[in-house]
């Protein structure tokens, strides 16, 4: 736990250490892009790490956290999850744009920050384990993850903001216009698999079960190693340099 929460805190300085070249997209705060790359790759603490969730994201469930969500998570996060509600405008950093952040992310990871909150980075995102029961955690966990599903919801909007972050790092000389390139059409190919293959972040987030996709693209033929290769290496290089989440 200590050695834990002592990565943490390296980690939050580092963090803080590279804030000067943030470009604050959508929903971001001054360095709030910095703090939220650095939760998502954060040690999910024990009894979260790991666990799945009991509950199936069925109808039943869906309508049950969406009445949750709208009670206890819509003034912060805003009614379609964009982090837009009226009191998480005035928050600093502001409320996740959770609609898409609970696409990428795990069970464990959902249920350790909705229960524990935000109080141990500084950020005002409340601790629902006293509030809510477990199983209406996981309610809410299916609402949240089904709005960013939801017909309207753009995918326009997540290229386009991958396709900006590329063209900061040209701009700013990490890479080159093939890398990026590379990078969107790699991109392009892993949800495409995902959606054809209704692969989704559960037990495992996204980052996790990224190397098996590729494998099995590569396997079919549809990328090349030397095109996965390079995606993961401009990944690293944006995650690194603060330009990615
Ligand atoms: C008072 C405002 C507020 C309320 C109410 C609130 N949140 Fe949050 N929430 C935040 C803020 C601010 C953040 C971003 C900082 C952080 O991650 O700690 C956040 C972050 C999160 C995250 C982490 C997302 C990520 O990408 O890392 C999840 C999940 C989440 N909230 C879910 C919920 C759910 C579900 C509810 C209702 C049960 C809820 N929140 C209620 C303000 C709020």
């Amino acid at each position: 736990m200590k050695k834990m929460l002592v990565l943490i805190f390296i980690m939050l300085l580092t963090a803080c250490s590279s804030t000067s070249r943030e470009s604050g997209h959508m929903g971001g705060g001054m360095g709030s892009d910095n703090l939220m790359r650095t939760l998502h790759h954060a040690e999910i603490p024990a009894p979260y790490a790991g666990i799945q969730s009991p509950i199936e994201a069925d109808f039943a469930s869906i309508e049950r956290g969406k009445e949750i969500y709208r009670i206890s998570c819509a003034e912060c996060h805003g009614e379609g999850g964009m982090g837009d509600g009226q009191t998480g405008k005035l928050l600093n950093p502001s409320p996740a744009f959770i609609a898409h952040s609970s696409q990428m992310t795990a069970d464990g990871y959902l249920f350790w920050r909705i229960s524990e909150g935000g109080a141990e980075f500084g950020t005002g995102m409340p601790a629902f384990k006293d509030k809510l029961e477990e199983n209406e955690i996981w309610d809410a966990i299916n609402y949240v993850r089904a709005l960013g599903r939801d017909e309207s919801y753009d995918p326009e909007f997540e290229r386009a903001h991958h396709q900006s972050m590329v063209d900061n790092a040209i701009e700013e000389e990490f890479i080159d216009k093939e890398q990026a390139d590379n990078f969107m059409l790699v991109h392009e190919a892993l949800n495409t698999y995902m959606a054809e293959n209704d692969i989704r972040a559960g037990a495992k987030s996204v980052d996790e079960m990224q190397p098996e996709i590729f494998a099995a693209l590569v396997e079919i033929g549809t990328l090349t190693q030397e095109e996965v290769d390079s995606f993961n290496d401009v990944h690293q290089l944006l995650l690194d340099e603060g330009l990615m989440q």
